[in-house]
């Protein structure tokens, strides 16, 4: 993989005239016009890569009386401007996907201008697997092409090259706009990168948040070194870095659960601990706390994908989004959430 690059966004932090609380526990007027988003180039790629988007992991958590929630928050966010939106085959077993076809279609008549990212399991990465897993989200989402398609996680049985390989086919043959990785090693990127040939890894989808961010881990480097544009999954630390659980409220079970090791018992206290003071530097910097967490990520060239389950949360996200905080709050940020003291 060549082309180095660091990846800038456009018409990102424009300053919004509404601001939600910094614990954005109050959403702003759904009237308020939503910021311009960005772009991030990404050379080799068909289209630019939007600089914020819209995750479908947990929408509606999948049960039936949720669906119309679900589509309300989908269609809210293609309406104010989101035009990311990230899936993945196992994501509800398909239908995060049949939704957002679903909702596409209806409200944009197929969405032309959206970006539509789905991912294959790492449980299918023979190459028929990997274009079986293709032509059923393709299926699903009722697209002719996936923007970014992204191989979901490795898989130590498998061979990367050869996965990688099946997927250049298939980014020849246009069902496929560009390639992508997720939760990649440095290791995993150099294996995989050598089954390709003309097409080329565009992006590496990683936890990265305020908290979670491994400052050691040097695939970060690695990815900025050869172009590869890191997506931060979730960069919210699941509500955390929106003021969730700051005032007593203990986590949900669900989000313990799928949570990986963020909300462990031993850990917690800590984390709600460095989460106030990061609130209280909100306060006095005048911008919401989430404004802080996303510029964060921005400003270390990655792009964040939220999970919103309702379309208040839109609201609130973007007009978090078009609050750029100052360099120096920002770097304050940093300190705190390392767990310095001043
Ligand atoms: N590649 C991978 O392996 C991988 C793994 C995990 C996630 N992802 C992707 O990344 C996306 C985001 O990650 P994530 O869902 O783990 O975490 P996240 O974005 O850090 O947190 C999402 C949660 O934050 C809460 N939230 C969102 N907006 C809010 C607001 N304005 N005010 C208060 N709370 C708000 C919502 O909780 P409630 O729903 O409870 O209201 C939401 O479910 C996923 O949807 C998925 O697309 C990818």
């Amino acid at each position: 993989m060549t082309g180095k690059r660091r990846p800038a966004a456009k018409g990102r932090g424009t300053p919004s005239r509404t601001r939600p609380s910094p614990e954005d526990a109050t959403p702003p007027p759904p009237t308020a016009a939503p910021p311009a988003i960005g772009e991030i180039p990404i050379p080799g790629a068909a289209k630019p890569h939007p600089a914020l988007g819209l995750g479908l992991w947990a929408l509606g958590r999948w049960s039936p009386e949720d669906e119309a929630r679900t589509k309300a928050t989908i269609g809210r966010a293609y309406e104010r401007g989101i035009r990311w939106f990230d899936t993945a085959e196992v994501y509800g077993g398909g239908r995060s996907e049949r939704l957002l076809g679903e909702v596409l279609e209806r409200a944009a008549g197929g969405g032309p201008d959206a970006y539509v990212e789905t991912k294959v399991s790492w449980e299918h990465l023979r190459p028929a697997q990997v274009r079986a897993s293709v032509i059923n989200s393709l299926e699903r989402l009722g697209r002719h092409s996936i923007d970014l398609y992204l191989v979901h996680g490795p898989d130590p049985r498998a061979d990367l090259a050869e996965t990688l390989r099946a997927l250049e086919a298939l980014w020849k043959e246009g069902k496929v706009g560009a390639i992508g990785v997720s939760n990649f090693s440095v290791e995993d990127l150099e294996a995989a990168a050598k089954g390709l040939t003309e097409a080329r890894i565009v992006v590496n989808q990683v936890r990265y948040n305020l908290f979670d961010r491994e400052d050691a881990d040097p695939v970060r480097e690695y990815c900025r070194d050869h172009g590869i544009l890191i997506e931060a999954y979730t960069p919210m630390a699941r509500g955390l870095l929106h003021g969730r659980y700051l005032d007593g409220k203990s986590v949900p079970t669900e989000v313990r659960q799928f949570a990986h090791r963020f909300f462990e018992p031993e850990r917690l206290p800590g984390l709600v601990e460095r989460a106030r003071r990061l609130r209280a530097l909100a306060r006095e910097a005048d911008v919401p706390l989430a404004s802080i967490a996303l510029h964060w990520l921005a400003r270390q060239g990655a792009a964040p994908v939220i999970g919103m389950s309702r379309p208040e949360q839109v609201d609130s996200n973007l007009a978090a989004w078009g609050v750029r905080p100052p360099d120096e709050v920002l770097d304050r940020a940093d300190a705190i959430a390392r767990g310095e003291r001043a």
